[in-house]
């Protein structure tokens, strides 16, 4: 007899896929996604998913989730919000997830998608870093912040119980089905038109600056299967940094994306992100900009010599595939 795996946040750019390569597991019996919208798996030629619709906020339908599960596969989180109300759901919910599922008389094991984020933007982290490097976070940054600080949770919520628990920490992720580092391109919000006309002319495109720092990506088919291999290996639990081969610079993804690149000296972003962190209040978009400040590059040995992990895009292949599905 094969598992059960429970998904919160099935119906996200890493969900639909992570899904997908579940159901791709002769290991696994059944697997059930919560999240928020209506959503019906069947459409996606789903056959093993079933799915509830449910708030990770609350409690009860987060334990009857879980309960149900052998393995919990935590990917909901709210990346792209305010400051308040990702806290309000990403500090919370994850809690509720995390406590019930040690509390559930089932689960065996605890698969949570943190981030590179996590380790925070500090000069003194080494490049490449590896998962033995504290996850710090950088508080200037609230996604950052929330993501250290939902690992710290973890680590706390979860000492001294049996429970097996695998902490991925992606790169970015993009591709054909994880368009969201392109979405959010201050062109792409343009209106069609205006937009159309700005990509037909070289000197028309915007400019997108480039401080420098290298940038790491990984496809989205890529997460899945390292969610897969963590949902059902014999290798040790812990800590997996995530990301294809290879970096890019900001210029590449600007050419890719449809923008004009323009170098600036690092300093630049130094001194903008120094500002930033300093100001008292500040829209959380802005708050994006401190990534831009140290190189987070991972090093990946460890996914692909105990995980058995083998992404099959580098970071240059996922832009590549990313720019195409948009043209
Ligand atoms: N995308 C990246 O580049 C990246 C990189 C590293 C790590 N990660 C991490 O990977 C995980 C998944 O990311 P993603 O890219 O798939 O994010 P996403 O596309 O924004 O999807 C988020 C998912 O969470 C669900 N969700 C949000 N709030 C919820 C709530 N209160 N209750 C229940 N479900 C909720 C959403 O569904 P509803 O809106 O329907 O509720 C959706 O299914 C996150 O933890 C993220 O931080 C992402």
């Amino acid at each position: 007899m094969g598992i059960t795996v429970a998904v919160t946040g099935p119906t996200g750019e890493i969900g639909m896929s992570a899904v997908a390569a579940l159901e791709a597991l002769d290991e696994v019996d059944e697997i059930i996604g919560m999240a928020r919208r209506p959503f019906e798996p069947a459409e996606h030629g789903w056959s093993k998913t079933s799915y509830q619709q449910g708030d990770i906020l609350d409690r009860q339908a987060v334990e009857e989730l879980v309960a149900r599960a052998d393995v919990v596969v935590h990917l909901a989180f709210i990346i792209m919000g305010s400051r308040e109300e990702s806290a309000r759901i990403n500090l919370r919910g994850t809690r509720n997830v995390f406590e019930a599922t040690v509390a559930a008389a089932r689960p065996q094991r605890l698969v949570y998608t943190s981030s590179v984020a996590a380790y925070g933007y500090h000069s003194d982290n080494p490049v490449p870093i590896t998962e033995d490097v504290a996850a710090r976070g950088s508080p200037e940054h609230y996604y950052s912040e929330q993501k250290a600080a939902c690992e710290a949770a973890l680590a706390e919520i979860t000492d001294g119980t049996t429970l097996q628990v695998y902490v991925l920490r992606p790169c970015i992720v993009a591709g054909p089905k994880a368009p969201a580092l392109a979405d959010v391109m201050p062109w792409n919000q343009l209106p069609g038109p205006v937009k159309r006309v700005t990509q037909a002319l070289p000197l028309l495109k915007p400019p997108f600056p480039d401080p420098g720092t290298p940038l790491q990506l990984v496809h989205h088919d890529d997460v899945a299967t390292a969610i897969a291999l963590a949902a059902t290996t014999s290798a040790p639990p812990g800590a997996y940094n995530i990301a294809g081969d290879g970096v890019v610079s900001m210029s590449d993804v600007a050419r890719e994306l449809g923008a004009r690149p323009v170098r600036v000296p690092h300093a630049t972003v130094s001194v903008a992100s120094g500002v930033v962190a300093r100001l008292p209040f500040v829209p959380s978009i802005l708050e994006w900009l401190h990534i831009g400040r140290t190189s987070v590059v991972m090093d990946t040995t460890k996914a692909r010599t105990q995980l058995g992990w083998q992404p099959k895009y580098s970071t240059a292949d996922t832009l590549s595939e990313l720019a195409a599905s948009l043209r």
